[in-house]
């Protein structure tokens, strides 16, 4: 299979586990305490890997999808916490831009700068942000009803679930306060959602020139009811949004 290698990364076990039952012509490799997964998705070579928490996990793991295992795109997955209230449990989310919410080198540069770089918001590929949020449409649309059982969406509270685009905040840190997340909001005007690894993915593939996407799925809303069910969410809900995703969304490249 020839074209470009396509790096699909998730921070959790589980948010890759249906994608790497899924995988046609599996080869794993073992490196830095991670496994690889080199085969095919949609016809597409892909190397699959899950990076663990936080982004100097995940800035690691993308340095080896690129150097090591050629990949020339690649693909974040997996589950954000809600910044905006109008965002709802199963939403999907694809980041326009990621910005690090806990780099502050004040006041030698500005609050959130990237040192060396001179931006704030670290850009995504304009291209695959549109396939994303059409493979969330299509996964909405075509998939939910059949992925997720009304019982499990009636228990998460998923409800009419959205595609939105825009700015995802990444931090080392779990977020579970609804003040926190609304300072965080007034700092960062249009803050969609938060993570723990999207902007150190976004600032490797740009230091790389790799163009990268990342598409996730709201879990919580960052507040004190954050971490109920989080487990559960992403085992019974996250695991199989992430497959169709990363399905849909390879079919379209
Ligand atoms: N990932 C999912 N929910 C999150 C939250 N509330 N804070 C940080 N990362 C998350």
């Amino acid at each position: 299979m020839t074209g470009p290698v396509i790096g699909v990364l998730a921070a959790m076990d589980e948010e890759v586990r249906r994608l790497r039952e899924g995988l046609s012509d599996a080869r794993i490799q073992r490196t830095g305490r991670r496994d690889y997964l080199q085969g095919t998705i949609a016809g597409h070579p892909v190397v699959v890997a899950f990076s663990r928490w936080g982004k100097s996990a995940a800035a690691s793991t993308t340095t080896t999808m690129i150097e090591r295992f050629g990949a020339d795109r690649v693909i974040f997955t997996g589950v954000a916490g809600a910044a905006d209230p109008a965002l709802g449990i199963g939403d999907v989310v694809v980041a326009s831009s990621l910005v690090h919410h806990d780099l502050d080198a004040r006041p030698i540069i500005g609050r959130f700068e990237v040192p060396l770089l001179d931006i704030v918001e670290i850009p995504t590929d304009p291209e695959l942000q549109r396939l994303a949020r059409e493979a969330g449409e299509a996964v909405l649309l075509q998939d939910l009803a059949t992925m997720i059982g009304a019982e499990e969406r009636e228990r998460f509270g998923i409800d009419s679930p959205r595609v939105h685009s825009g700015l995802v905040g990444s931090g080392d840190r779990f977020m579970a306060d609804a003040a926190e997340i609304a300072a965080l909001r007034n700092d960062l005007p249009g803050l969609l959602a938060v993570e723990m690894e999207g902007a150190a993915v976004a600032q490797v593939c740009y230091e790389h020139d790799v163009p990268m996407a990342v598409l996730r799925t709201i879990s919580d809303r960052a507040d004190h009811a954050a971490p109920i069910d989080f487990k559960g969410f992403v085992e019974d809900v996250a695991s199989r949004y992430a497959e169709r995703l990363i399905h849909r969304m390879l079919e379209r490249i």
